[in-house]
């Protein structure tokens, strides 16, 4: 009744903004994604009969906060009429900042509470359950390339390209390290009500699906990155006129994508993608990694930088 699983985080090239369904958590826009290999968090849970409520432990530290999410994920998983379990997780890069630390967490709680409770889930279905707790997470069951599909009842992933077919480099500027001030369920509702783009964004999501698609198909760095970044400014666009207005980047957010507009100049193949944080994403072919790397470690306001290839999908690495 033990079982520890590791996930990595999934960074969006063509993103995820708005639900369909609140409640089921069904995404209003399908979206496709890369797992990174560096960044990873690590899931531990062991059914307990001594407990009388669950307890989540993250980074050593008790933390109430993101409690009840879990215990959800976990009743979605094992069902609700189940002992409680102790929960510890551990992540290599900073949490709910932007980093898709979510992504990984659920990635990881689903594919241990299987293992613990020792029942047997195809990835999808596992993508099904992980996806009800955080829209990203579903992502986060399949290494390299994987697309969520915005069609059906259900959640729904594919995976597009595997991550040794592609081999893609990720620089992750890290330009603050506290927690964003709106969380993205609530900020994507902000989103639906108040922005006047928020239809035109649902509008030419497909569109932008189909071109990413047929760049990756293609191994076509250039289109890739052109149909990404500008993916990633119409949600920021969205996110901006929100009321109250989203405005997750910091000025070192903004030197950082100057720096890597810079570097497109010169010939280095690389783009830039954000999320709902101040963070940084350079993604870039391999040769062009070390130049990416020491251009945004130099660049006034980033605290750390982390490379990292693309990763395989969430896996329990043990169980007893
Ligand atoms: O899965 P959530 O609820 O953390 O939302 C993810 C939203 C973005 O990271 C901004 C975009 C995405 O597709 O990952």
């Amino acid at each position: 009744m033990h079982a520890t699983a590791i996930a990595q985080p999934n960074i969006a090239l063509i993103k995820y903004w708005g639900k369909r369904n609140v409640s089921r958590n069904l995404p209003a826009v399908g979206s496709i994604s890369i797992t990174l290999s560096d960044l990873y968090t690590e899931v531990s849970i062991d059914f307990s009969s001594g407990l009388s409520q669950d307890e989540l432990v993250v980074n050593g530290k008790r933390n109430i906060e993101m409690l009840p999410r879990i215990s959800a994920c976990i009743d979605s998983v094992a069902g609700g009429d189940r002992c409680r379990v102790r929960v510890s997780s551990k992540s290599n890069f900073p949490i709910a900042a932007g980093l898709a630390s979510s992504a990984s967490a659920f990635a990881a709680t689903t594919v241990a509470i299987a293992g613990a409770a020792g029942l047997s889930f195809s990835t999808s279905e596992l993508a099904k359950l992980a996806g009800q707790a955080s829209g990203s997470a579903a992502r986060s069951l399949y290494g390299g390339f994987a697309e969520l599909k915005n069609s059906g009842e259900n959640i729904e992933v594919t995976s597009l390209c595997s991550d040794d077919s592609w081999p893609i480099q990720v620089i992750v500027a890290i330009t603050e390290t506290g927690q964003k001030a709106v969380g993205s369920t609530v900020a994507m509702e902000f989103s639906r009500k108040t922005s006047p783009f928020y239809k035109s964004w649902i509008a030419q999501q497909d569109k932008d699906l189909d071109s990413a698609r047929l760049a990756i198909d293609r191994r076509d760095f250039d289109g890739l990155a052109t149909v990404a970044e500008h993916n990633c400014l119409k949600m920021h666009s969205v996110m901006w006129t929100s009321r109250p207005s989203l405005v997750y980047w910091n000025s070192a957010t903004i030197a950082c994508m100057q720096r890597i507009r810079r570097l497109q100049e010169d010939g280095c193949k690389v783009f830039f993608t954000i999320d709902a944080g101040p963070q940084v994403k350079a993604v870039c072919l391999p040769e062009y990694a070390i130049d990416v790397r020491e251009a945004l470690k130099k660049t006034p306001g980033v605290q750390q930088v982390m490379v990292s290839g693309l990763g395989t999908a969430a896996r329990l690495i043990e169980s007893s």
